[in-house]
């Protein structure tokens, strides 16, 4: 049985929590899963060993994480050549999914959203069949006092929680689960 690899790139550890979901989907699908941190190791893996590839990553400052990019770029032609998702991690997402806004933050935030993951798509060169864009998490508890600082103005502006003494988690992770259950229906019999 050939295993499916979770390869992701994290700042604060929230995709970590994202990978780990994943991960346990896959098993309860009789898949096999891998998981993999960019960070650890910036070339984990020889892709062709596995049956499907995840990719996950967090958004800092508009980009997702270099690690990412840099391991995108180095592999885009094996990972071309099998299936792969790519899972984008972002507060964009978790504000464009945030009910009580107006449509136009709405359409703002689904543009920001989506504009990020282009810029990634068109910086590797690398277009995979599955994308879905997750909304990520506020650690208040592990930002130092100026990202907290930065972060509750950021927050105020776009809906968010605003008591930096906890911390927000704002994935949908039902939606999650319905991504990767689609993903896994996919995989090749090898997989199994
Ligand atoms: C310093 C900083 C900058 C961020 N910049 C963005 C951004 O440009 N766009 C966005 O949608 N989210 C942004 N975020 C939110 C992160 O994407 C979100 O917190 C995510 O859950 C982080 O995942 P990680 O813990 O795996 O790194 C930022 C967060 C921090 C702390």
């Amino acid at each position: 049985m050939k295993a499916i690899a979770i390869i992701y790139a994290t700042r604060e550890g929230h995709t970590r929590r994202v990978a780990e979901h994943i991960a346990a989907t896959l098993i309860a699908h009789g898949l096999s899963p891998e998981l993999y941190d960019l960070g650890a190791d910036p070339d984990p893996v020889t892709i062709h060993r596995f049956a499907g590839i995840v990719l996950a990553a967090s958004v800092h400052f508009g980009r997702h994480e270099a690690e990412m990019v840099d391991f995108v770029k180095s592999h885009r032609a094996e990972l071309e050549d099998m299936p792969c998702a790519f899972i984008s991690v972002s507060n964009a997402k978790a504000a464009a999914e945030r009910t009580g806004t107006t449509e136009r933050q709405h359409a703002q935030f689904a543009a920001e959203v989506e504009s990020t993951i282009a810029r990634f798509f068109k910086e590797t060169g690398w277009h995979p069949r599955w994308t879905m864009p997750v909304a990520g998490a506020l650690v208040y508890t592990k930002y130092n006092v100026l990202v907290r600082f930065v972060m509750k103005q950021i927050a105020k502006r776009t809906g968010a929680g605003t008591d930096t003494s906890r911390d927000y988690v704002y994935t949908d992770w039902a939606g999650l689960d319905r991504f990767v259950e689609d993903f896994a229906a996919a995989m090749p019999v090898a997989a199994r």
